[in-house]
């Protein structure tokens, strides 16, 4: 039943998650929780394979996490799949990513549609195929009417991109009249981002070692909470997810200010 609804494996493993995840009360819960997906080469490499079975590897984790936010009920989850900088990396392996996101969409389309996922592609358009844009906008329109977990797929997408594109928005709204520039508070600012509408981050998790942002949601991660891991993507675990998640909820956010009991 469980391995049914949520695809992972056993049924006590299924059980025993969203019994732990229960267990949190919703005002500990994050709202939006962004991964950077991080380690796939490495990953492959230890196992004496080529960097792209490390990718491919790493689209198994990405469904049973994605699952995991499904059944917990998580609003928002968004994941680095390919930054502003990628472009740098050999051909072979960019072209191999962009032909396994067009895979992934096609092959998972029907799961996020039953467990009404709505998706949206984070980035900028520019040097992505007219191909896989059109399947992009095809699958975001396919389940645009959906009202279960907003996943968001970083593709093409680097935090000073998106955040020059957002100015440049309101820069031509502002000459053509339709706004004042003093009308340009952080809600309007967020609203130009490619995350219009949604909350920001809460928590940022990283895989793979590394301590850094690599350009990731720099607007949206203002106060988010940082999780890093010395596990490689391809090894992550739901178990593990849900570890961060458990992490999170003892973590004391100020925002600046002081929480109650410190307001002596
Ligand atoms: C993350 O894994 C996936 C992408 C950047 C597309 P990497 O490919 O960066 O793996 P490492 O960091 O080289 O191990
Ligand atoms: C960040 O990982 C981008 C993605 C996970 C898609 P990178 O592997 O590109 O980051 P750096 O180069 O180590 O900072
Ligand atoms: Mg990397």
């Amino acid at each position: 039943m469980w391995k049914k609804i949520l695809g992972l494996g056993t049924p006590k493993r299924e059980k025993d998650l969203v019994a732990l995840y229960d267990r949190v009360p919703q005002e500990k819960r994050p709202r939006h929780i962004a991964v950077i997906m991080d380690g796939n080469g490495r990953w492959a490499e230890g196992k004496g394979l080529i960097r792209t079975a490390g990718h491919r590897a790493g689209v198994g984790t990405l469904l049973d996490i994605v699952q995991v936010c499904v059944d917990f009920g998580i609003e928002v989850l968004t994941v680095y799949a390919f930054s502003t900088e990628n472009w740098k990396r050999p051909r072979p392996e960019v072209d191999f990513l962009m032909s396994l996101f067009s895979e992934v969409l096609e092959k998972e389309i029907q799961r996020m549609e039953r467990d009404h996922v709505r998706l949206r592609f984070l980035g900028r358009e520019d040097g992505m195929s007219e191909k896989l844009l059109g399947e992009m906008r095809a699958a975001e329109a396919r389940l645009a009417g959906n009202d279960g977990l907003q996943f968001n797929i970083a593709a093409n997408y680097g935090g000073q991109d998106e955040i020059l594109r957002a100015a440049r928005t309101l820069a031509v709204r502002a000459q053509a009249g339709e706004i004042a520039p003093e009308d340009i508070d952080e809600a309007m600012f967020a609203g130009a981002l490619d995350t219009a509408g949604q909350p920001p981050v809460d928590l940022v998790i990283r895989t793979s070692g590394d301590l850094r942002l690599s350009n990731f949601l720099l607007w949206q991660s203002a106060y988010a909470e940082f999780w890093f891991t010395e596990t490689n993507w391809p090894d992550f675990t739901p178990e593990e997810f849900v570890g961060a998640l458990i992490d999170f909820a003892h973590r004391r956010r100020r925002f600046g200010g002081l929480n109650p009991s410190e307001e002596k």
